[in-house]
């Protein structure tokens, strides 16, 4: 089964509008031209509008950080799926480890997150991964599976195939410390057979994105394993020479 490539940059609380702009206004024509990857960049809430406005016309698409589950009301600091759509989003990161472990998302708001961007058309990306003691006490496994069936209660086997799965071992994330492909690969392989246990065959259609300091230096042996189906970026999507360089050595 042959996998689209999809590498994401997750900006993270960085970036304001203006820097947004220049941000993507570089980025375009370093990547002009890739047709086999699919390039988003996720911006903060605020800079969505000037990412989208920048983007337009390019191979660049725009996603968000996070959603809320309802479509309205008194949910003070929220985001609706349909207030996204709006701006021209395509994409939502939802359950990344910082909105585990800084703001209280669990497996279950998570799940809620996803019935919405579903339910709106919204492309979700979709983060699990375990902390250090976690993978020290050989339980990353039974905690990949937990996040997984509670964060994918009531997905269909129609919209799995949608969903994109960003593996994102914590320990990774923002430390310099990446996963060696091997390491990273039997996680991936493990997060594919427990989709195909779930959904069946549609679960090989499923992209499997690996996150945790990815850099340009690393992107191609990574992206090169079988289950690894490209990359959630954070520290090395916030400049447009070392995101583009990642984005070609992943697809070369
Ligand atoms: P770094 O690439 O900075 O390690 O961050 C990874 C990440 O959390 C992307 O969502």
């Amino acid at each position: 089964m042959t996998r689209k490539v999809i590498i994401a940059g997750n900006w993270k609380m960085n970036k304001n509008a203006a820097e947004a702009t220049s941000l993507v206004n570089a980025l375009k024509p370093l990547v002009a031209g890739i047709d086999n990857c699919d390039i988003v960049v996720c911006p903060p809430f605020t800079s969505i509008d000037a990412a989208v406005k920048a983007a337009a016309g390019s191979n660049i698409k725009v996603g968000a950080q996070n959603l809320h589950w309802e479509d309205s009301g008194a949910f003070t600091g929220e985001i609706s799926a349909s207030m996204l759509k709006e701006l021209g989003v395509e994409y939502v990161i939802i359950g990344h480890s910082e909105r585990r472990q800084y703001f209280g998302e669990t497996d279950e708001t998570v799940n809620r997150r996803l019935g919405a961007a579903l339910d709106a058309g919204l492309k979700p990306i979709v983060c699990i991964g375990e902390l250090l003691a976690e993978r020290e006490g050989g339980e990353t496994e039974k905690v990949l599976e937990a996040q997984l069936e509670g964060g994918l209660v009531g997905v269909s086997i129609e919209q799995i195939a949608g969903v994109v799965i960003a593996y994102e071992p914590v320990w990774a994330i923002g430390t310099g410390k990446t996963a060696t492909p091997e390491m990273a690969e039997e996680t991936h392989a493990y997060i594919r057979k427990k989709l195909i246990s779930m959904f069946g065959y549609q679960a090989e259609k499923v992209r499997i994105q690996y996150g945790g300091s990815m850099k340009a230096d690393n992107s191609a042996t990574l992206v090169a394993q079988p289950n690894i189906d490209g990359g959630l970026i954070g520290g090395a999507s916030l400049k447009a020479e070392s995101f583009a360089e990642l984005i070609k050595n992943a697809i070369a």
